[in-house]
């Protein structure tokens, strides 16, 4: 089977280096916001040019925290997309914000023509998701916001290794948010998250309040969460940190022999376009006859996903509390789009097969009932 995630195999691959420096930590007891941790945000900062890094529980707490440092709460409304992981809503929600949800382009993106509109005097922020680790049109839209005293918090979660002019996003908006989930190309083995600012306020904010607005042991200046990264976590992704770049060449490798090979094919390319900086965390292909195409690759051996079959305001969540709203390119995308194999551990012959059998499918037709 080819399979459509590797996140069995890259744990594996790295399991006895992990089991060295678990072995370390076990000894040393340093089990809770120690040197693993702030090794880990070094990096992070480095990689994002500087900017303060504060590693968390989850992406998801990233938003929360980047929303509620930025005094967002009941009364205010934040636009965001609905073909993305509910947790980008969720967040909003927790914060006891409003969502308003804007309709993507054919790259599944929001874009300045599709927030502007929704814009009120209620906006106080807008949540760009840079999807499948593809870029934003991130300058436009902070253009915009900032003309109307509209905060930005950058949803990097599927964006580590995504560049514009060559440097990570994540640092042109007021706060930005990552995830480290397993399935992430930069993934623990458990929950993991970092919020990324470049304003010190936001950072000592996200840094307390993570903690319980601890100062010390015995003594709270502000009442908060528990979210701190864990040890054990930060420890596994300090190992994976020295391979990242040589697993986002290898999903950019592939991702150039897919447009180069299906380009002419009714299946086509990424709805990414193939823009440059994308860091093809999803490698995202459209069909008419999706589910037909979905089953026949499962045939042939090959596992695709459909992220997201069901946009956030067809979500029961959203039903029963929000009101209904129809975004139609949203809507015709999750009927259409399908996520095919693009990871590190695929061999130049699983990404043939992968074409071959598209272009199979094409042959074949509708002559195949599957
Ligand atoms: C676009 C997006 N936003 C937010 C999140 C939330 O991150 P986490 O699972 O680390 O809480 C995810 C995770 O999958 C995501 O893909």
């Amino acid at each position: 089977m080819i399979k459509c995630n590797n996140v069995q195999e890259q744990a594996q691959d790295l399991s006895a280096q992990m089991f060295e420096r678990w072995h370390a930590l076990l000894l040393g007891g340093d089990f809770v916001l120690g040197e693993e941790v702030t090794q880990f945000e070094t990096w992070m900062s480095e990689r994002c040019n500087g900017a303060h890094a504060i590693a968390l529980n989850s992406g998801t707490d990233a938003l929360f925290l980047a929303l509620r440092a930025l005094g967002i709460g009941p009364g205010d409304e934040v636009i965001t997309c609905a073909n993305t992981f509910v947790a980008t809503v969720g967040a909003i929600v927790s914060a006891g914000a409003r969502p308003v949800l804007a309709d993507v382009g054919d790259d599944e993106l929001i874009s300045v023509d599709t927030l502007e509109p929704l814009l009120s005097a209620r906006t106080k922020a807008v949540i760009p998701v840079y999807l499948r680790g593809r870029p934003v049109n991130i300058d436009a839209i902070l253009d915009l916001c900032r003309s109307r005293g509209v905060a930005v918090i950058e949803d990097c979660a599927q964006a580590i290794g995504t560049t514009i002019d060559g440097c990570q996003v994540g640092t042109r908006g007021d706060a930005s948010a990552f995830s480290m989930h397993p399935l992430k190309t930069l993934g623990g083995l458990g929950d993991g998250g970092v919020l990324v600012t470049t304003n010190l306020k936001i950072a000592e904010y996200a840094r307390s309040v993570r903690n319980h607005g601890l100062e010390n042991r015995n003594e709270s200046v502000q009442f908060g969460i528990n979210s701190r990264l864990d040890s054990l976590q930060a420890a596994a992704l300090n190992i994976k940190t020295r391979y990242l770049d040589q697993w986002l060449k290898r999903r950019t490798e592939i991702a150039a022999f897919y447009d180069r090979t299906l380009c002419d094919t009714a299946t086509g390319v990424d709805l990414g376009g193939g823009k440059p900086g994308n860091a093809y965390y999803h490698y995202v292909v459209k069909s008419t006859d999706r589910d037909r195409l979905q089953r026949y690759l499962a045939e042939q051996e090959i596992q695709t996903a459909i992220h997201y079959p069901i946009p956030i305001h067809r979500q029961r969540a959203w039903l029963s509390s929000q009101p209904q709203i129809v975004l139609p390119n949203t809507e015709r995308l999750s009927r259409e789009m399908l996520t095919l194999p693009c990871h590190h551990h695929l061999s130049d012959s699983d990404v043939e097969r992968v074409v071959l059998a598209i272009k199979q499918f094409e042959r074949l037709g509708a002559r195949v009932a599957i």
